[in-house]
């Protein structure tokens, strides 16, 4: 070759340099910049020209990250200041006890917080001497630890060289800071930070911001889907799939074949700086994460400031119910005093800061006594038992009912009226009544029976074999009718505005409502309704009004909306497509409806059951006399999208969306909604009072999303 060296030296040092910008922006800010394969071709480039002139060789280069020969045993190291451990609090109170303290030593000084996830991973400390990655060691005892930098240089989101030249980082105007509640801002979304607050660092600080020393304090980990990813290889070669992230991760760092670690995808998180020599002040731990990310370290996206305890508390629980969706393990939230003064000022006692503590809240457990177990009637007959109890406080909220699910719910755990029970509550899960305390049972309690007749309509009630429901069967029982005509007018059915479950109460009652079809012949009881409690002129038209708009819903709707065994709104969906019309729905035998796929024998039996009936016949046929809807097209799911092929399941109730809006955006990029949770389902979408299938997918190991979560993945 003759081109003259010089040029060569320039190429190589050019390459580095892009190499670093394209890696951390796939690693660290998840936002990669350039195809894989033309990062590869680069990548490639650099390591023919190092490996013609080994002299070009930096130790930041990329090609430096496959780990070296394999290593006797690791030296050991001593950290240039201990590190710390933290305490714990099992619940919002200690949290606040925690607060009380701080407040008697430092008075009333404002005090903001910074929360960050408590990675679950191994402390690794990083060292820096004028840019360059010199040293890479474990936490050891918190004195000493292990020099493991060879394995640390093959973890790609640890920096070789900081801060990254070129790059666009998050620092300077606008960005890499906070806002009033900040989130640690990333690429693209940049938090903006108000005058005046917190550190600015100015593009031009940045070469000026080469500190001659710089330790760093971070976790390394293994994400849960590089997790599930290494194990599916290892599965299809016919090995042992790994135990856990944490362990396969820790046993990666301390392997002695720099090999074996580059061939476990790990990752960093930093969030503490031990020394700093020759770099900016930093005076809070917001800086500090603001400047660890202008340095091109990863900083977990979840970390949040907070202005007082209180909102630092919020946080901490808004995070740690979208921890089961996360994908790195956690084992709490810490919650740190922002202000490097005050944290000076309040010190440490034994090995662990006063100013930090690490919230992980306990599934929390309180006794009370058990009044009366009472029974509910649900739409489909099924009788509900639940626990009418002395009010308990118990994880932040007075509970006084709790579900009893069935008749051997109760009789498993010998629950008798008068018991003193265990009630227990975990996170913002629904309480649960453990067991009774039968030491303090009272000499006359009786072992419960399930009521032998319907406590609404006093009919003999059954329990079908094999079943643990018990069933009102007779189909004009007044609470069914009210909650099927709740259900009728619900918002993911006709969705009849103003409609609500006192009305529906009031207009069963008053023989307004005799089936669902009478909803549309209450226009004719215009003057009775007027004379009921609450129900003003205006009232009495806005309701008339919406039940008219309500007759052009689409027909998945009605169908849904008939409260037919088995048919969800997803099911609704699939025969809507399918048949168009009710009619021909109407016609549809058990063969015609199995053929739908996905479809089996329980839905195309309810169906059929449904629809023999000469009573629900009537029904339907007054439905349509009134001028409701029953045919329609709706439009097929697409078959492109980057959730094509993933099915999802949703429960409960989200905080923003619908379940028909939630249900739209994933079908709108592919996805597929089912009702039942099984081993396929690849998420299940869980809001506030998610019940038996949010159990269900735990069971099974289904990824579990909150709506945050579905933002996410939807992108
Ligand atoms: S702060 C004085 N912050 O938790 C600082 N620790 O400390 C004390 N951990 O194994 C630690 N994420 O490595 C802190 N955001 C975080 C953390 C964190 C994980 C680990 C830490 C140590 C354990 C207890």
């Amino acid at each position: 070759m003759t081109t003259p060296v010089p040029d060569l030296a320039q190429r190589a040092a050019e390459l580095r340099r892009h190499l670093q910008v394209y890696a951390h922006h796939y690693y660290v800010l998840d936002a990669p910049l350039i195809s894989d394969a033309a990062y590869d071709t680069l990548y490639r480039e650099l390591r023919e020209l190092e490996e013609t002139y080994p002299d070009l060789i930096t130790p930041d280069s990329p090609t430096q990250r496959i780990g070296g020969p394999p290593t006797e045993g690791f030296r050991k190291v001593r950290h240039p200041g201990a590190i710390l451990s933290l305490d714990n609090a099992f619940s919002a109170d200690e949290v606040r006890a925690w607060g009380e303290r701080m407040r008697r030593l430092i008075g009333d000084a404002p005090l903001d917080f910074v929360v960050e996830p408590k990675m679950d991973g191994l402390t690794v400390v990083l060292h820096y001497t004028n840019g360059l990655f010199t040293l890479g060691a474990t936490r050891g005892d918190g004195i000493e630890g292990e020099d493991v930098t060879v394995n640390l240089r093959t973890v790609p989101s640890v920096p070789l060289r900081i801060p990254l030249s070129g790059s666009s980082l998050p620092v300077g105007e606008g960005a890499g800071v906070r806002t009033d509640t900040g989130r640690m801002p990333s690429d693209p979304h940049p938090n903006p930070l108000p005058e005046g607050e917190g550190m600015r660092l100015s593009p031009g600080d940045r070469e000026a911001s080469v500190p001659k020393r710089l330790v760093v304090r971070g976790e390394v980990l293994m994400l849960r889907d590089a997790f599930e990813r290494l194990n599916a290889d290892r599965v299809a070669q016919g090995l042992k799939p790994y135990e856990n992230p944490r362990n396969t991760a820790a046993g990666a760092l301390r392997n002695l074949d720099p090999k074996v670690t580059a061939s476990r995808p790990m990752t960093l998180y930093a969030y503490n700086i031990v020394e700093v020599v020759g770099g900016p002040r930093l005076r809070s731990q917001w800086d500090t994460l603001t400047y660890l990310r202008a340095m091109g370290f990863p900083v977990n996206r979840d970390s949040q400031y907070a202005r007082d305890l209180d909102q630092a508390i919020e946080l901490a629980l808004a995070w740690l119910a979208r921890k089961p969706s996360l994908n790195y393990e956690a084992d709490g939230i810490v919650i740190k005093v922002n202000s490097f003064a005050l944290q000076d000022e309040l010190g440490v006692v034994g090995n662990a800061p006063r100013w930090a503590v690490a919230f992980k809240p306990a599934p929390q457990e309180g006794v009370t006594v058990l009044r009366k177990i009472a029974v509910n009637v649900g739409r489909t007959g099924v009788l509900t038992p639940y626990a009418i109890m002395d009010p308990l406080r118990i994880g932040g909220v007075t509970v006084t009912q709790a579900t009893l699910h069935n008749a051997d719910y109760i009789a498993e755990r010998d629950l008798r009226e008068g018991d003193t029970v265990v009630l227990k509550r975990a996170g913002d899960v629904i309480p649960q009544v453990l067991r009774p305390v039968p030491e303090l049972r009272p000499p006359d309690a009786q072992p419960w029976q399930m009521p032998g007749t319907c406590p609404s309509c006093g009919e003999p009630v059954v329990r079908p074999d094999g079943e643990a429901a018990t069933y009102c069967v007779n189909s004009a029982c007044p609470a069914q009718l009210v909650r099927n005509v709740e259900h009728f007018v619900g918002r993911g059915t006709m969705d009849i505005v103003g409609f609500g479950e006192r009305m529906a109460g009031q207009l069963v009652s008053a023989g307004l409502i005799r089936d669902i079809s009478d909803v549309y012949h209450l226009y004719e009881h215009r003057a009775t309704l007027l004379q009921m409690e609450g129900f003003g002129d205006k009232k009495v038209d806005n309701l008339l009004q919406s039940i008219e708009a309500s007759k052009d819903r689409p027909l998945s709707r009605l169908i849904y909306a008939l409260g037919i065994r088995h048919v969800g709104s997803t099911v609704a969906e699939g025969l809507a497509r399918q048949f168009g019309s009710l009619d021909r729905l109407m016609r549809a035998s058990l063969d015609d409806v199995q053929a739908i796929p996905g479809f089996g024998p329980q839905i195309a039996e309810s169906l059929v059951e449904y629809f023999g009936n000469p009573h629900n016949q009537q029904v339907i046929a007054r439905l349509q006399a009134a001028g409701v809807k029953t045919a329609d097209t709706t439009q097929a799911a697409p078959r492109d999208g980057h959730l094509v092929g993933q099915t999802f399941v949703l429960t409960g109730r989200l905080p923003t969306l619908t379940r028909d809006q939630a249900k739209a955006l994933i079908e709108a990029v592919g996805g597929r909604v089912t009702d039942s949770v099984t081993r396929k389902t690849n998420y299940v979408v869980a809001g506030e009072e998610a019940g038996s299938k949010l159990d269900k997918a735990r069971q099974l190991g289904v990824a579990v999303l909150d709506e945050a979560g579905l933002h996410r993945l939807l992108g």
